[in-house]
Protein backbone atom coordinates (compact mmCIF):
# COMPACT_ATOMS: atom_id res chain seq x y z
CA UNK A 1 0.00 0.00 0.00
CA UNK A 2 1.11 3.38 -0.91
CA UNK A 3 0.59 6.43 1.43
CA UNK A 4 1.62 10.26 1.21
CA UNK A 5 2.62 12.05 4.45
CA UNK A 6 2.21 15.15 2.75
CA UNK A 7 2.46 16.57 -0.44
CA UNK A 8 6.75 17.47 -0.35
CA UNK A 9 7.52 14.26 0.38
CA UNK A 10 7.87 11.18 -1.73
CA UNK A 11 5.19 8.32 -2.06
CA UNK A 12 5.72 5.92 0.67
CA UNK A 13 5.43 2.00 1.00
CA UNK A 14 4.69 0.31 4.22
CA UNK A 15 8.96 -0.17 4.66
CA UNK A 16 9.08 4.15 4.26
CA UNK A 17 10.51 3.93 1.18
CA UNK A 18 9.28 5.39 -2.12
CA UNK A 19 8.35 3.31 -4.87
CA UNK A 20 10.56 2.52 -7.91
CA UNK A 21 8.11 0.64 -10.34
CA UNK A 22 9.10 -1.25 -13.19
CA UNK A 23 8.58 0.56 -15.54
CA UNK A 24 10.10 3.86 -13.92
CA UNK A 25 13.27 1.95 -13.75
CA UNK A 26 13.42 0.74 -17.20
CA UNK A 27 12.70 3.95 -18.45
CA UNK A 28 15.58 5.06 -16.20
CA UNK A 29 18.41 2.38 -17.83
CA UNK A 30 17.16 3.41 -20.84
CA UNK A 31 18.06 6.91 -20.09
CA UNK A 32 21.11 5.96 -18.69
CA UNK A 33 22.14 3.89 -21.91
CA UNK A 34 21.35 6.38 -24.34
CA UNK A 35 23.25 9.42 -22.26
CA UNK A 36 26.12 7.60 -21.05
CA UNK A 37 26.46 3.95 -22.86
CA UNK A 38 26.06 2.85 -19.36
CA UNK A 39 24.16 -0.28 -18.76
CA UNK A 40 22.57 -1.16 -15.77
CA UNK A 41 20.48 -4.26 -14.85
CA UNK A 42 18.35 -5.20 -12.32
CA UNK A 43 21.31 -5.84 -9.49
CA UNK A 44 21.91 -1.97 -9.87
CA UNK A 45 18.35 -1.35 -8.60
CA UNK A 46 19.41 -0.44 -5.50
CA UNK A 47 22.06 1.85 -6.36
CA UNK A 48 19.90 3.64 -9.08
CA UNK A 49 17.44 4.14 -6.09
CA UNK A 50 19.69 5.08 -3.73
CA UNK A 51 21.27 7.75 -6.12
CA UNK A 52 18.44 9.16 -7.65
CA UNK A 53 16.55 9.52 -4.01
CA UNK A 54 18.71 12.29 -3.74
CA UNK A 55 18.10 14.46 -6.58
CA UNK A 56 14.22 13.76 -6.34
CA UNK A 57 13.94 15.14 -2.77
CA UNK A 58 15.80 18.09 -3.95
CA UNK A 59 13.72 18.75 -6.35
CA UNK A 60 11.15 18.57 -4.13
CA UNK A 61 9.21 15.51 -6.01
CA UNK A 62 6.80 13.37 -4.54
CA UNK A 63 8.03 10.36 -6.69
CA UNK A 64 9.89 8.60 -9.27
CA UNK A 65 6.90 8.77 -11.56
CA UNK A 66 6.88 12.40 -11.66
CA UNK A 67 10.82 12.57 -11.79
CA UNK A 68 10.78 10.17 -15.23
CA UNK A 69 8.00 12.54 -15.96
CA UNK A 70 10.31 15.39 -15.23
CA UNK A 71 13.22 13.59 -17.32
CA UNK A 72 10.74 13.51 -20.55
CA UNK A 73 9.46 16.80 -20.24
CA UNK A 74 13.09 18.48 -19.82
CA UNK A 75 16.14 15.96 -20.94
CA UNK A 76 18.50 18.91 -21.63
CA UNK A 77 17.99 20.66 -18.64
CA UNK A 78 18.19 17.35 -16.15
CA UNK A 79 20.56 15.43 -17.85
CA UNK A 80 23.82 16.63 -16.41
CA UNK A 81 22.24 16.29 -12.78
CA UNK A 82 20.96 13.11 -13.63
CA UNK A 83 24.54 11.92 -15.17
CA UNK A 84 26.33 13.25 -12.43
CA UNK A 85 23.90 11.61 -9.64
CA UNK A 86 24.29 7.88 -11.53
CA UNK A 87 27.62 7.54 -12.15
CA UNK A 88 30.02 5.45 -10.31
CA UNK A 89 33.27 7.53 -9.57
CA UNK A 90 35.63 5.44 -7.47
CA UNK A 91 38.98 5.72 -7.72
CA UNK A 92 42.25 6.01 -5.73
CA UNK A 93 45.94 7.53 -6.06
CA UNK A 94 48.46 4.92 -7.93
CA UNK A 95 45.48 2.47 -8.11
CA UNK A 96 46.91 -0.60 -10.14
CA UNK A 97 50.21 0.20 -9.19
CA UNK A 98 51.60 -1.85 -11.49
CA UNK A 99 50.77 0.46 -14.55
CA UNK A 100 52.66 3.38 -12.76
CA UNK A 101 55.49 1.12 -11.95
CA UNK A 102 55.68 0.13 -15.52
CA UNK A 103 55.75 3.63 -16.79
CA UNK A 104 58.02 4.72 -14.48
CA UNK A 105 60.45 2.04 -14.83
CA UNK A 106 60.19 1.30 -18.53
CA UNK A 107 57.83 3.16 -20.78
CA UNK A 108 58.66 6.98 -20.24
CA UNK A 109 62.09 6.44 -20.29
CA UNK A 110 61.87 4.87 -23.57
CA UNK A 111 59.81 6.84 -25.18
CA UNK A 112 61.47 9.99 -23.78
CA UNK A 113 64.66 8.39 -25.34
CA UNK A 114 63.44 7.85 -28.67
CA UNK A 115 61.35 11.32 -29.12
CA UNK A 116 64.96 12.92 -28.02
CA UNK A 117 66.62 11.26 -31.64
CA UNK A 118 64.04 12.53 -33.35
CA UNK A 119 63.11 15.79 -32.08
CA UNK A 120 65.06 19.35 -32.14
CA UNK A 121 63.44 22.16 -30.21
CA UNK A 122 60.76 21.10 -28.03
CA UNK A 123 59.56 17.56 -27.87
CA UNK A 124 55.78 16.65 -27.43
CA UNK A 125 54.31 14.32 -25.03
CA UNK A 126 50.53 13.56 -24.88
CA UNK A 127 48.82 11.34 -22.10
CA UNK A 128 45.01 10.94 -22.00
CA UNK A 129 43.48 10.21 -19.24
CA UNK A 130 39.74 9.81 -20.86
CA UNK A 131 37.80 8.91 -17.61
CA UNK A 132 39.63 10.78 -14.99
CA UNK A 133 36.90 10.92 -12.44
CA UNK A 134 38.17 13.52 -9.35
CA UNK A 135 41.69 13.49 -10.75
CA UNK A 136 43.50 10.82 -8.93
CA UNK A 137 44.81 9.22 -12.01
CA UNK A 138 45.95 12.15 -13.97
CA UNK A 139 47.63 13.28 -11.07
CA UNK A 140 49.52 9.94 -10.32
CA UNK A 141 50.27 9.79 -14.01
CA UNK A 142 51.59 13.58 -13.56
CA UNK A 143 53.99 12.64 -9.72
CA UNK A 144 55.07 9.18 -12.41
CA UNK A 145 56.38 11.84 -15.32
CA UNK A 146 57.42 14.48 -13.27
CA UNK A 147 59.97 11.73 -11.80
CA UNK A 148 61.23 10.86 -14.62
CA UNK A 149 61.48 13.96 -16.78
CA UNK A 150 62.88 15.68 -13.42
CA UNK A 151 65.21 18.44 -14.49
CA UNK A 152 64.68 18.45 -17.85
CA UNK A 153 60.69 19.14 -17.99
CA UNK A 154 61.06 22.79 -19.61
CA UNK A 155 62.77 21.09 -22.84
CA UNK A 156 59.17 18.95 -23.15
CA UNK A 157 55.47 20.43 -24.69
CA UNK A 158 54.27 17.55 -22.46
CA UNK A 159 50.10 17.47 -22.02
CA UNK A 160 48.05 15.21 -19.65
CA UNK A 161 44.56 15.50 -21.00
CA UNK A 162 42.03 14.37 -18.40
CA UNK A 163 38.32 13.94 -19.93
CA UNK A 164 34.99 12.71 -17.86
CA UNK A 165 31.43 12.68 -18.52
CA UNK A 166 30.87 13.81 -15.16
CA UNK A 167 31.05 17.58 -14.18
CA UNK A 168 30.89 17.05 -10.29
CA UNK A 169 34.09 14.78 -10.34
CA UNK A 170 36.41 17.05 -13.08
CA UNK A 171 35.81 20.50 -10.46
CA UNK A 172 36.72 18.34 -7.26
CA UNK A 173 39.92 17.35 -10.38
CA UNK A 174 40.46 20.77 -11.10
CA UNK A 175 40.54 22.06 -7.65
CA UNK A 176 42.78 19.31 -6.32
CA UNK A 177 42.19 19.31 -2.89
CA UNK A 178 42.06 15.78 -0.99
CA UNK A 179 41.07 14.32 1.93
CA UNK A 180 44.42 13.22 4.17
CA UNK A 181 42.86 9.52 4.02
CA UNK A 182 42.73 9.61 0.29
CA UNK A 183 47.01 10.07 0.18
CA UNK A 184 47.54 6.77 1.83
CA UNK A 185 48.92 4.90 -1.09
CA UNK A 186 51.00 7.84 -2.25
CA UNK A 187 54.97 7.56 -1.41
CA UNK A 188 56.34 10.47 1.02
CA UNK A 189 58.76 11.35 -1.16
CA UNK A 190 55.91 12.26 -3.66
CA UNK A 191 53.95 14.04 -0.55
CA UNK A 192 56.68 15.81 0.22
CA UNK A 193 57.41 17.05 -3.18
CA UNK A 194 53.76 17.54 -4.43
CA UNK A 195 51.66 18.37 -1.92
CA UNK A 196 50.66 20.78 0.47
CA UNK A 197 49.34 19.89 4.32
CA UNK A 198 46.12 22.38 5.09
CA UNK A 199 46.57 23.82 7.86
CA UNK A 200 43.86 25.21 10.37
CA UNK A 201 40.50 24.48 8.86
CA UNK A 202 41.75 23.12 6.30
CA UNK A 203 43.97 20.63 8.03
CA UNK A 204 42.21 17.58 7.30
CA UNK A 205 42.86 17.90 3.44
CA UNK A 206 46.02 18.20 1.38
CA UNK A 207 46.64 20.10 -2.34
CA UNK A 208 48.30 19.38 -5.24
CA UNK A 209 51.31 21.41 -6.18
CA UNK A 210 50.80 23.81 -8.96
CA UNK A 211 53.52 21.98 -10.78
CA UNK A 212 51.59 19.16 -11.16
CA UNK A 213 48.72 20.94 -11.84
CA UNK A 214 50.08 23.17 -14.75
CA UNK A 215 50.71 19.29 -16.46
CA UNK A 216 46.81 18.91 -16.69
CA UNK A 217 43.76 19.91 -18.66
CA UNK A 218 40.55 18.64 -17.12
CA UNK A 219 37.49 18.64 -19.94
CA UNK A 220 34.13 17.28 -19.95
CA UNK A 221 34.17 14.55 -22.69
CA UNK A 222 31.02 11.97 -23.00
CA UNK A 223 33.08 9.09 -24.41
CA UNK A 224 30.19 8.34 -26.80
CA UNK A 225 30.17 11.65 -27.97
CA UNK A 226 32.61 13.69 -30.75
CA UNK A 227 36.24 13.65 -29.89
CA UNK A 228 37.69 16.72 -30.87
CA UNK A 229 41.58 16.31 -29.85
CA UNK A 230 43.86 15.27 -32.93
CA UNK A 231 46.29 13.33 -30.96
CA UNK A 232 48.58 11.12 -31.43
CA UNK A 233 48.41 9.71 -27.99
CA UNK A 234 51.88 8.26 -26.52
CA UNK A 235 49.62 7.07 -23.63
CA UNK A 236 45.99 6.54 -23.47
CA UNK A 237 44.18 5.29 -19.54
CA UNK A 238 40.96 3.83 -20.06
CA UNK A 239 40.77 2.27 -16.87
CA UNK A 240 36.93 1.07 -15.01
CA UNK A 241 35.27 2.77 -17.46
CA UNK A 242 34.21 0.23 -20.63
CA UNK A 243 33.46 -2.87 -18.14
CA UNK A 244 30.58 -0.18 -17.87
CA UNK A 245 29.51 -0.60 -21.25
CA UNK A 246 28.23 -3.22 -23.36
CA UNK A 247 29.87 -5.34 -26.15
CA UNK A 248 29.13 -3.42 -29.28
CA UNK A 249 30.18 0.46 -27.74
CA UNK A 250 33.62 -1.25 -26.54
CA UNK A 251 34.63 -2.44 -29.77
CA UNK A 252 33.35 0.74 -31.08
CA UNK A 253 35.95 2.81 -28.47
CA UNK A 254 38.83 0.51 -29.17
CA UNK A 255 38.48 1.40 -32.97
CA UNK A 256 38.53 5.12 -32.08
CA UNK A 257 41.27 5.21 -29.38
CA UNK A 258 43.68 2.87 -31.68
CA UNK A 259 43.20 6.03 -34.14
CA UNK A 260 44.05 8.45 -31.25
CA UNK A 261 47.15 6.20 -30.48
CA UNK A 262 50.56 7.39 -31.95
CA UNK A 263 52.55 3.89 -33.76
CA UNK A 264 54.01 2.31 -30.55
CA UNK A 265 51.51 4.41 -28.12
CA UNK A 266 50.48 1.94 -24.63
CA UNK A 267 46.63 1.65 -24.37
CA UNK A 268 45.79 0.46 -20.94
CA UNK A 269 42.55 -0.90 -19.55
CA UNK A 270 41.64 -1.46 -15.98
CA UNK A 271 42.03 -5.11 -13.45
CA UNK A 272 39.03 -6.54 -14.73
CA UNK A 273 38.87 -5.51 -18.66
CA UNK A 274 39.51 -6.95 -22.18
CA UNK A 275 40.28 -5.78 -25.63
CA UNK A 276 37.92 -8.46 -27.17
CA UNK A 277 38.38 -9.27 -31.02
CA UNK A 278 40.38 -6.13 -30.92
CA UNK A 279 42.86 -7.57 -29.43
CA UNK A 280 44.13 -8.55 -32.19
CA UNK A 281 44.92 -5.20 -33.61
CA UNK A 282 47.84 -4.76 -30.42
CA UNK A 283 50.19 -6.35 -28.90
CA UNK A 284 50.76 -7.19 -25.53
CA UNK A 285 52.94 -5.14 -23.22
CA UNK A 286 52.10 -6.45 -19.36
CA UNK A 287 49.08 -6.79 -17.16
CA UNK A 288 46.40 -4.94 -19.06
CA UNK A 289 48.66 -2.97 -21.22
CA UNK A 290 48.53 -2.98 -25.07
CA UNK A 291 50.51 -1.64 -27.28
CA UNK A 292 49.70 -0.33 -31.34
CA UNK A 293 52.56 -1.65 -33.21
CA UNK A 294 54.56 0.77 -35.27
C1 LIG B 1 35.16 3.94 -11.83
S1 LIG B 1 35.63 5.49 -12.50
C2 LIG B 1 37.27 5.12 -13.09
C3 LIG B 1 38.26 6.19 -12.72
C4 LIG B 1 39.71 5.91 -13.09
N1 LIG B 1 39.86 5.71 -14.50
C5 LIG B 1 40.23 4.72 -12.34
O1 LIG B 1 40.39 3.63 -12.92
O2 LIG B 1 40.49 4.84 -11.14
C6 LIG B 1 34.68 5.55 -14.02
C7 LIG B 1 34.51 6.95 -14.57
O3 LIG B 1 33.98 6.83 -15.89
C8 LIG B 1 33.15 7.95 -16.12
N2 LIG B 1 32.23 7.67 -17.24
C9 LIG B 1 31.16 6.84 -17.28
N3 LIG B 1 30.56 6.88 -18.48
C10 LIG B 1 31.27 7.76 -19.24
C11 LIG B 1 31.15 8.24 -20.57
N4 LIG B 1 30.17 7.83 -21.39
N5 LIG B 1 32.05 9.15 -21.00
C12 LIG B 1 33.07 9.58 -20.19
N6 LIG B 1 33.22 9.17 -18.92
C13 LIG B 1 32.34 8.26 -18.44
C14 LIG B 1 32.43 8.14 -14.78
O4 LIG B 1 31.92 9.45 -14.62
C15 LIG B 1 33.54 7.80 -13.78
O5 LIG B 1 34.17 8.96 -13.28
Amino acid sequence: MTVSTHDKTLQVDRSNRAKLTDKEFSFICQFVYQSTGIVLNDNKREMVYRRLTRIIRERKLASFSQYCQMLKEHPEREKDFFINAITTNLTSFFREQHHFDYLKTTEFPTLLQRKKKLANGKKRLRIWSSASSTGEEPYSIAMTLLEVLKAELSEWDAKILATDIDSNVLNKGKNGIYDNNKIEAIPQSYLDKYFYQGKGENRDNVKVAKELQQLITFKRLNLLHDWPMKGPFDVIFCRNVIIYFDKETQQDLFARYYELLAPGGLFILGHSENLGSFQKYFENSGRTMFRKPY
